[in-house]
C-alpha cells in the first residue's frame, strides 16, 4: 500500500514507519493518524511481524498535532469528530513499538512517542508540550502519560510552562531508556528491534499486556494480571522449547517468531 503522510516497510519481522512530512515537521494531521493505525493495525494482526519502530527525520519525529488543521475548528467538531480517536487504537496495539526520536518531539509529537513501549532518543531530540503557547492543553495523552513517565511534579513544571527539554533532561527524568548520538539512532533502533522482535510472540504480547496493566490498573490488579499471563505462557511450545534450550545450553529456535 502507498501511504501520502507516510513510509512504511517491513525490514525481516520489524515494521518501520517513518513519518514524512518533511515540510511541516512531520505535523500529525488526520491523514498521518488514519495512515499510522492502518498499517500499524494490519502489522499487529502479521505473526511474521514481532517489533513495530515510529520515527521521523533527522531535524524532527513529529513538530505536534497539525495546528494549522485544527485551527478553525469547533469544540463541538473536535468533539463529533473525535479528532484525535484513532490514536486510541495504535496505542492499544499488541506488538512492542519502538519510537526512534531525533530533533522536535513536541506537543502530540511527544505524545505519539509516549504511545510506545521504548523511546530511544538521539542527543539531538527535544522534548516538550508546548500547547499552552497556543491556548489549548495537551489532547493525545500527556497530561496523563507524561505524569506517570516523570512524575507529577516534573509533568506540571512541563505542561504548565511550555518549555522544551532536551535529550539528556529527558533521560534523566525517565521519559526516554536510552541517549545514543544522531548518527547511531537508526542502527541503534535495527538493533534493539530486531532483538525484540526475534523472541516468541506470545512472550511478547504478554510482557507488553503486563507493562500496560502497570500504568492502568492497581498493583493488587496488575500482580494478578501478570500470574495469570505468566502461567498461560507454560502452554506454549515456546516456553518448553526455551527452557529446553536453556538446559541443553543452545539458544532457542523458537517457532511462534
Ligand atoms: C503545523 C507546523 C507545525 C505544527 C511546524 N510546522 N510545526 N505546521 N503544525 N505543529 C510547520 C511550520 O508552520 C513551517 O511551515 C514548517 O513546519 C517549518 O517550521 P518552522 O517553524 O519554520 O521551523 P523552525 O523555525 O525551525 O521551528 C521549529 C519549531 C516550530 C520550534 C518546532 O515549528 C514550532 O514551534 N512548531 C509548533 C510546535 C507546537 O506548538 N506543537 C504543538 C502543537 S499542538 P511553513 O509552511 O509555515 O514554512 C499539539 C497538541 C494537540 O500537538 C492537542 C491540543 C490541541
Amino acid at each position: 500500500t502507498e501511504y501520502e503522510t507516510i513510509l512504511a516497510e517491513t525490514r525481516g519481522r520489524v515494521g518501520w514507519v517513518t513519518l514524512n512530512r518533511p515540510k511541516a515537521l512531520n505535523a500529525l494531521n488526520t491523514t498521518v493518524m488514519r495512515e499510522i493505525v492502518d498499517v500499524t493495525t494490519r502489522w499487529d494482526a502479521d505473526d511474521r511481524i514481532g517489533a513495530i519502530v515510529v520515527t521521523g527525520s533527522e531535524r524532527a519525529f513529529a513538530a505536534g498535532a497539525d495546528i494549522k488543521e485544527m485551527e478553525e475548528k469547533s469544540g463541538l467538531e473536535m468533539l463529533m469528530t473525535d479528532h484525535f480517536g484513532g490514536w486510541a487504537r495504535f496505542a492499544a496495539l499488541r506488538t512492542p513499538v519502538i519510537a526512534a526520536v531525533s530533533g522536535y518531539a513536541l506537543g502530540g509529537g511527544c505524545e505519539l512517542a509516549m504511545m510506545c513501549d521504548i523511546i530511544l532518543a538521539a542527543d539531538t531530540a527535544v522534548f516538550g508540550q508546548p500547547e499552552v503557547n497556543l491556548g489549548v492543553i495537551p489532547g493525545m495523552g500527556a497530561t496523563q502519560r507524561l505524569v506517570r513517565a516523570v512524575g507529577p511534579y516534573k509533568a506540571a513544571e512541563l505542561i504548565l510552562s511550555g518549555r522544551n527539554m532536551g535529550a539528556d533532561e529527558a533521560e534523566r527524568a525517565g521519559l526516554v531508556s536510552r541517549v545514543v548520538p544522531a548518527s547511531d539512532l537508526l542502527a541503534e533502533a535495527t538493533a534493539l528491534s530486531d532483538q525484540i522482535a526475534s523472541k516468541s510472540l506470545p512472550s511478547l504480547y504478554a510482557a507488553k499486556a503486563a507493562l500496560d496493566a502497570a500504568q492502568e490498573t492497581s498493583l493488587a490488579e496488575g500482580l494478578r494480571f501478570e500470574r495469570q499471563a505468566f502461567a498461560a505462557l507454560f502452554d506454549t511450545v515456546d516456553q518448553k522449547e526455551g527452557m529446553r534450550a536453556f538446559r541443553e545450553k543452545r539458544s532457542a529456535e523458537f517457532q511462534n517468531r
